[in-house]
């Protein structure tokens, strides 16, 4: 769709050209230079790109999640870049730069921590454990730490600062909001963007994608592990999340 230079009286901006096509979300301009749409697809991925699949309504589940969980986030004082759910699939958000860095926490060891350091998953930890990755498909988003971030300019020491503590304070808040929906927080992923004033907000998904959820009651995974490691019922989780968050609203 050409972009409009129409100014436009209240209402939304009008979607513009397709700025880029991740893995998971395809993110469009619109008239408005400060916002962008990000678009929710159903395709998954895993293991950095090798593995592939569809996960039959996960754009519109991931959608309705990230932004419930982003508007919890903001009455809890949290700024995050959300603006607006526009459809199903499709949100309004603050155009940001964003900080190469995958932001990772982790309340219980899983994954490729558990791989990595030899503690069986499920290891509950007596604090958060912090982790960055490098944003960087081809290196497979490597580990690296707060002198590797600093010294190739990928975020300053005070961002730094303010990405970890708003990141820990996240995990707080989202333990608080998913215990009250029976799910256990295990470990997530944030990333943060920053606003044209240097202010740093959080940006991307809050996700079945990008977290792992495993139910209260029985330890039952609800997220994307169930794709990565072929368990099954992968629509069923993704639905079951949806339902505890949002009830049958549509
Ligand atoms: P990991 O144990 O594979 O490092 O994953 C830690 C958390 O980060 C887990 O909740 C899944 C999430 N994650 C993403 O959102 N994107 C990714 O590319 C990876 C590797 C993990
Ligand atoms: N998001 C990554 C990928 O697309 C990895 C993952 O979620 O497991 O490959």
């Amino acid at each position: 769709m050409a972009e409009t230079t129409v100014p436009q009286v209240g209402g939304e901006p009008e979607q513009g050209e397709q700025m880029y096509e991740g893995k998971a979300k395809k993110v469009f301009a619109t008239s408005d230079p400060d916002l962008c749409i990000v678009s929710y697809k159903d395709d998954a991925t895993a293991f950095n790109g090798k593995k592939h699949g569809q996960i039959l309504g996960k754009g519109e589940i991931n959608n309705r999640v990230s932004n419930h969980l982003m508007r919890l986030l903001e009455a809890d004082g949290i700024r995050t870049h959300l603006v607006k759910e526009l459809g199903p699939r499709d949100t309004l958000v603050r155009r940001v730069q964003i900080v190469p860095l995958e932001v990772i926490v982790r309340n219980i060891v899983a994954g490729s921590m558990s791989q990595r350091l030899g503690v069986l998953e499920g290891t509950k930890l007596p604090q958060p454990v912090l982790e960055y990755s490098y944003k960087c498909d081809v290196l497979d988003d490597p580990l690296v730490n707060d002198s590797h971030i600093i010294a190739l300019g990928w975020a300053t020491r005070d961002e730094l600062d303010t990405i970890s503590a708003l990141a820990l304070r996240i995990n707080t808040l989202l333990q608080g909001h998913l215990d009250a929906a029976g799910i256990i927080l295990v470990d997530f992923k944030l990333e943060f963007g920053r606003l044209p004033d240097g202010e740093i907000i959080l940006a991307d998904e809050i996700s079945p994608d990008t977290c792992r959820f495993w139910d209260k009651a029985t330890g039952a995974k609800l997220d994307k592990d169930r794709f990565r490691r072929d368990l099954g019922g992968v629509e069923q989780a993704y639905a079951e999340v949806r339902r505890r968050l949002l009830g049958t609203a549509a």
